[in-house]
């Protein structure tokens, strides 16, 4: 059974592929209508989310399928103590497919080994989130055209910000690819991304606290939410929260072609004034979610019928 819980778990001809269709899908929603017809999507999601639940659902009922769930741990069985093993046992008979996002790092892989279907992992605590990152790859595409010999920086939580992690995973196979990490130093990208998908892989890297000393180098600029559930105090948060603002003043030092990407939701760290910025991407990036998810779950049930 084929799941998705890394990026790393598609091969770089899979990611072009499932660009490939999505582009397809965009350009011709009318053919994919009832592609998933009497299939069902269940999104369980132990945690909150806007973007990503409810882009699966809509990109399953755009393939005529059906979608059941639950958004937050309180309205299942997890309130009662329940486990992810036992939980994904069950609805695996209910569903053709899941996506699951749960706060502990790990979570989907259990899950996934309690299935019967494929599973998607939605988002799994600080860890990694691997459609996020699809859809991330998607907009580069639509902006630069390639992956190859980008700058890319990533600014703000790199320490819980899964987003973060699985797009350095799924650069790092390009070629010539730069990585700029700032953040705080307390929020620095932890070693077992740094290590295996920067170091090992010998790319080229640098990290820095201050944004507006690096804006210029920069083809992509990828700005994150501090991560507030993720902090032991909440103090600390209040501390971090704003380390870094774009705003239009800031956006002066970058260049013309420069890509403002940011997963949302965004609290404070990009002012509402960039947003008219031609190089502001983030609602369109947002959009892109829902194709190149339609684009996945048609891959994996594919793979499953075989
Ligand atoms: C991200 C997440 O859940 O990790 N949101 C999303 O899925 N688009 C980013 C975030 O919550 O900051």
């Amino acid at each position: 059974m084929r799941h998705l819980i890394n990026i790393l778990d598609l091969t770089v001809p899979e990611i072009d592929a499932l660009i490939r269709r999505a582009d397809d899908i965009m350009a011709r929603p009318g053919d994919y209508w009832g592609a998933c017809a009497r299939k069902i999507l269940a999104t369980l999601f132990f945690e909150p989310s806007t973007r990503t639940r409810l882009s699966f659902e809509s990109a399953m009922l755009s393939l005529g399928g059906q979608v059941l769930g639950f958004s937050e741990a309180a309205s299942s069985s997890a309130a009662k103590g329940e486990s992810v093993a036992d939980t994904l046992a069950v609805v695996s008979g209910y569903a053709d497919i899941i996506a699951m996002r749960h706060p502990k790092e790990g979570a989907p892989i259990v899950g996934a080994a309690h299935s019967l279907v494929p599973v998607i992992n939605a988002g799994d605590g600080g860890h990694y989130h691997p459609t996020q990152t699809l859809t991330d790859l998607l907009t580069i595409h639509h902006v630069k055209g390639s992956f190859s010999g980008l700058t890319i920086g990533l600014c703000g939580d790199l320490k819980f910000g899964r987003t973060v992690h699985s797009l350095i995973g799924a650069m790092s196979r390009y070629e010539n690819v730069r990585f700029v990490l700032i953040s705080p130093e307390e929020l620095k990208l932890p070693s077992f991304v740094k290590q295996e998908y920067i170091k090992d892989r010998g790319i080229e890297y640098i990290q820095s606290q201050d944004l507006e000393s690096v804006l210029g180098d920069l083809d992509i600029l990828y700005m994150t939410r501090v991560q507030r559930e993720r902090f032991f105090s909440e103090e600390e948060y209040l501390r971090l929260r704003d380390s870094y603002i774009l705003t239009p003043e800031k956006l002066k030092l970058a260049r013309p072609d420069l890509a403002i990407l940011h997963p949302l939701p965004r609290v404070n760290e990009i002012s509402t004034e960039v947003d008219n910025d031609p190089r502001a991407v983030y609602f369109r990036q947002a959009h892109y979610g829902k194709f190149i998810r339609m684009a996945l779950i048609l891959m994996l049930l594919e793979e499953a019928a075989k």
